[in-house]
């Protein structure tokens, strides 16, 4: 989401958008040829699954005994700054539907206290460790519920991280969609597990910050891109995260083949909600909505934070009273605003949130005790908004575990380190210590300067403390000189037996916040450390012979200019490591632990390597284009294809001992055939009256004290009976092309959560035995990547990541056997004229790859001959 977070900055805003004219907005340049947003109408009504069906009759129950302006009441939020949460809808008490409090991030909770900042997603995604991935979501859901948060706004699994400069690839686990979907699903078990709504997002191809959204002058950019790459990279974080029983998905700014995401009636209506079969409700990204009916007739069912797209804070919505009026005039059917309020109230339900289920004690607008109530409405009555409650418990502990498991070993010449208990240590670069202006100086952390634990945006958290590197150093009383300057001091005075330790990072963000001229994408700073961190680097090397460079980044940065200098002896990739980001580097660098952590992403050796599509897209008049031409070649697909040698591949990742692979064996589960088992009809779906109802349940109640610009659902009565009377005359609704009213069986490729069951059916169990032959304790991760049979008609990946698995701590000389599994899904291709998922040789000899890195494998198993071979 994004939030304009200082009223005078929206005042700005908006003194500036009343003076323009609107009439550029509508300026979309046409989506190159052959790309298309097809409409496929109406929406699939939710309940169909049998996981759900008790949290719809529930729902049901209560829907149909819900008035017209109870209804879209709990379908918008109530207007940006109108209470405590960065999103609160309306209520509808008279049933017992209190205001849902929706809340920031995916790394913790958003402006506040008493939190935990845990390492964002990207950190996540390095340790490869599913345990941890689920034990930081429950650790996660256990703060969101402690503080009377309803809906958690995270995972993200979009940004997927195509394009390495893209602002907010760090919320996310990695540039690799099984990956990101382990990552993501693994979140919501955690955070749900505690009763809290997830909210898996931004649905979808959300690749670049700049141009995000629709302006005044410009329509949102346009992500295009074909069928089978939308299948098989881009959705399939989001499949994975259905099939785990997400509550809420979020709509991102982005327009898909030219068609914003929030009315692209194809994205919610077909891939969403028939063929993933999401039971949950679909939000906007905040001011992402930019129209009323089409929007809820393209299936979007909840409006963030509820005002218009183009001037908030007005008391203007697209829905809310214009819902009511749109249901009484006949536009939006009842049919849909049951099946929105129903979506909403079953995903209330399955969580048990009717049970004992906390109010908000915290206010995302103020950090006071004391505040306005309703800090958008000017004269709002004040009272207690922060209660400062303690939801840490121990959470630090699966933190640590995080930040220290994450960090991934690039480099380390001649057993570098771990350095001994005694090294002699000159520390340079301003990114070992906390921000001297105070570790939450930067509201949504919009600078930096000092250790860097996370980018910036409505993705971060304030840090309730932040263990520097420094801090961890003084904590061990080791022998170290710190240097606080991102330029060479000339009074370090190098002697030959010292070791040089040199911070550097690369930060990005979210949009609505530049930082050194980056508008969140990395556009001034490009692939390289910032605050000249290259040069840093180079003078220290130039002066000490032992060299141990740390980074601290969102994502992929350039290291030619000094990762082969001869003294540039080791490199430490830390990731973000959030709050703990200094014990947990000392444990690695002095050897309390083997790092144990991957790369998310490939590095390049320059940014040439890259297809020209992951170019950023620039300013341009009218709607930007961003096609994407590599289709399934992002990342290590694209290196591995085009044969180009990175600096480090995905996956790559040292340890300070050694392990094999051996004792591996494949055994077929389930027979495959060319097609999954057809798919079970849908479940049944709750009945309403469909009848428009009476114009007076819209009607404003007698003596309603209103908030001003506060969004309610109810219109003056004489609104409401003229609409009504419009659902009669003459003048229909100009519904889109292909519009109808009549529900789906829903596509081969659906009938349950996360898409047709059978997909999911486990093809080939692998087994491997994974054994320390070092002499220092370990944890080793086995990734498994599928080859695709020779010979097939289609173009495919020469290697995709399926599964991986990480082993305990293996002491010297012990083994641990790790069994991983490849799906129907993972063996199949993405059929665009079948639309379905396809086996493309059934009995075809795939080979199941078993390795430390993407391109690095010990064993390969081959699904015809059931054996598996070193190399
Ligand atoms: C985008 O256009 C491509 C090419 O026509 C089509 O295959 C794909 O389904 C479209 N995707 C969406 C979400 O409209
Ligand atoms: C809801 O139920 C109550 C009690 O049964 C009834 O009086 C009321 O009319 C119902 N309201 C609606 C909108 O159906
Ligand atoms: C809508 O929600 C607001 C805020 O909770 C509340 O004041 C109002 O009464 C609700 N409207 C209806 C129809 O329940
Ligand atoms: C019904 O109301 C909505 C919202 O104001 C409007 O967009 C739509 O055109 C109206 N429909 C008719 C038939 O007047
Ligand atoms: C590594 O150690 C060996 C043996 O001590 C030495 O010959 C070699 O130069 C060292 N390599 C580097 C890059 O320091
Ligand atoms: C550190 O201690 C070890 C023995 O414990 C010794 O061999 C080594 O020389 C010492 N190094 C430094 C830099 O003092
Ligand atoms: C070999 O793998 C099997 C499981 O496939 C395991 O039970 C066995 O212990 C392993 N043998 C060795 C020597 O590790
Ligand atoms: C359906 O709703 C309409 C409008 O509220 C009402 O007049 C009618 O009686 C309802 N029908 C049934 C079967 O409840
Ligand atoms: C609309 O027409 C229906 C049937 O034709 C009638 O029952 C209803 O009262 C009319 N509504 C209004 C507001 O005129
Ligand atoms: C551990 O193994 C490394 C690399 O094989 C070797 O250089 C080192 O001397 C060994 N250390 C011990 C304590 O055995």
């Amino acid at each position: 989401m994004s939030t304009i977070h200082s009223f005078s900055s929206l005042i700005l805003l908006l003194s500036f958008s009343l003076s323009t004219s609107a009439a550029v907005v509508d300026r979309r340049d046409p989506v190159p040829a052959g790309y298309v947003a097809p409409p496929y109408y109406p929406s699939p009504h939710g309940g169909w699954t049998v996981d759900w069906s008790e949290s719809y009759r529930k729902a049901s129950l209560l829907v149909s005994n819900m008035t017209l302006a109870e209804k879209t009441n709990i379908t918008s939020g109530s207007g940006i700054f109108m209470g405590r949460c960065v999103g609160n809808t309306g209520s509808a008490l008279r049933v017992g539907i209190p205001q849902l409090c929706l809340q920031d991030g995916p790394l913790g909770i958003r402006n506040t206290d008493h939190n935990t900042a845990f390492p964002p997603g990207i950190t996540v995604g390095a340790t490869f460790d599913k345990s941890l991935m689920l034990a930081r979501g429950v650790a996660l859901g256990e703060e969101f519920r402690g503080k009377g948060i309803n809906v958690h706004l995270g995972p993200s699994v979009g940004p997927l991280g195509r394009r390495a400069r893209a602002g907010r690839n760090w919320e996310g686990f990695g540039a690799d969609p099984v990956l990101q979907a382990f990552g993501g699903a693994l979140t919501i078990e955690g955070v749900q597990s505690q009763g809290v709504i997830a909210t898996i997002k931004h649905l979808v191809a959300n690749e670049q910050e700049q141009y995000r959204m629709t302006n005044l002058f410009q329509p949102e950019i346009s992500s295009n891109l074909d069928d089978r790459t939308m299948h098989e990279l881009y959705l399939w974080p989001f499949a994975e995260g259905v099939r785990s029983g997400v509550g809420s998905v979020m709509i991102a700014y982005n327009a898909v083949n030219g068609s914003a995401c929030s009315q692209n009636s194809y994205l919610m209506n077909n891939l969403l909600k028939d063929e993933l079969g999401f039971q949950g409700f679909v939000m906007s990204d905040w001011l992402a909505q930019i129209t009323g009916v089409p929007s809820a007739l393209a299936g979007l069912d909840m409006s963030m934070p509820g005002d218009i797209n183009q001037v908030p804070l007005f008391g203007n919505s697209y829905w809310m009273y214009e819902l009511s009026r749109s249901v009484l005039n006949g536009s939006v059917p009842v049919d849909r605003l049951n099946d929105m309020a129903t979506r909403i109230l079953a995903a209330w339900f399955q969580l048990g949130q009717d049970q004992n289920y906390p109010a908000p004690n915290f206010d995302t607008n103020t950090q006071d005790a004391n505040g306005p109530l309703y800090p958008g409405a000017l004269f709002s009555p004040s009272g207690v908004v922060n209660e400062f409650v303690d939801v840490q418990g121990n959470h630090a502990e699966v933190a640590r575990a995080v930040a220290r498991d994450g960090i991934t070993l690039l480099k380390n010449t001649n057993a570098t380190l771990p350095l001994s208990k005694n090294a002699t240590l000159k520390v340079f670069g301003t990114d070992a210590e906390k921000n001297p202006d105070g570790i939450n100086a930067c509201a949504d952390q919009g600078c930096n300067k000092g250790t860097l634990g996370m980018g910036w945006g409505s993705g971060s958290a304030r840090y309730p403390y932040l263990d520097s590197p420094i801090d961890g150093l003084k904590a061990r009383g080791a022998n170290y000189k710190f240097f606080n300057t991102d330029s060479f001091p000339s009074n370090s005075n190098p002697a030959p037996g010292d070791v040089a330790l040199i911070f550097i990072n690369a930060d990005s963000g979210e949009n609505y916040i530049t930082v050194d001229g980056n508008p969140g994408d990395r556009t001034n700073a490009g692939l390289n450390a910032w605050h000249s961190g290259d040069k840093l680097v180079q003078n220290v090397a130039a002066k000490y012979s032992n060299v141990i460079v740390i980074i601290h980044t969102v994502g992929p940065i350039l290291m030619e200019s000094w990762i082969d200098l001869p003294s540039v002896k080791a490199v430490l990739n830390a990731h973000l490591p959030g709050q703990e980001a200094g014990e947990t580097l000392m444990q690695v660098l002095f050897g309390d632990v083997s790092p144990s952590g991957h790369l998310p992403y490939t590095i390049p050796v320059s940014e040439d390597q890259y297809p020209g599509s992951f170019d950023l897209i620039g300013f341009k008049l009218g709607q930007p284009q961003d096609t994407f031409t590599e289709g399934l070649y992002i990342d290590y697909r694209h290196f591995n294809k085009q044969n180009i040698k990175p600096r480090f591949a995905f996956g790559h990742g040292l340890s300070y001992t050694t392990f094999s692979f051996s004792n591996a064996s494949i055994s077929s589960v389930t027979p495959l055939t060319s097609l999954p088992p057809a798919r079970a009809a849908k479940g049944p779906t709750p009945q309403y009256n469909t009848t428009i109802p009476p114009a007076s349940e819209a009607y404003w109640p007698a003596n309603f004290n209103r908030i001003w610009r506060y969004l309610y659902s109810w219109l003056d009565k004489n609104d409401a009976d003229n609409a009504a009377k419009a659902a009669n005359s003459s003048t229909k609704y100009p519904y889109p092309a292909g519009y109808s009213t009549e529900q789906k069986p829903g596509p081969a490729a659906g009938g349950a959560q996360g898409g047709n069951p059978a997909l999911f059916d486990v093809a080939y169990n692998i087994a491997v035995t994974v054994t320390n032959t070092g002499n220092m304790s370990g944890k080793a991760v086995a990734q498994l990547y599928v080859q695709f049979p020779t010979g097939i008609t289609y173009d495919t990946p020469i290697v995709q990541l399926r599964d991986f698995e990480k082993t305990d701590t293996l002491a010297p000389g012990a083994a641990q056997t790790l069994n991983l599994r490849v799906t129907r899904k993972d063996l199949s291709v993405w059929d665009v004229v079948q639309q379905n998922w396809v086996i493309p040789a059934v009995n075809g000899d795939y080979g199941i790859w078993i390795g430390e890195a993407s391109d690095s494998f010990s064993l390969r198993c081959g699904t015809s001959t059931k054996s598996c071979v070193v190399g």
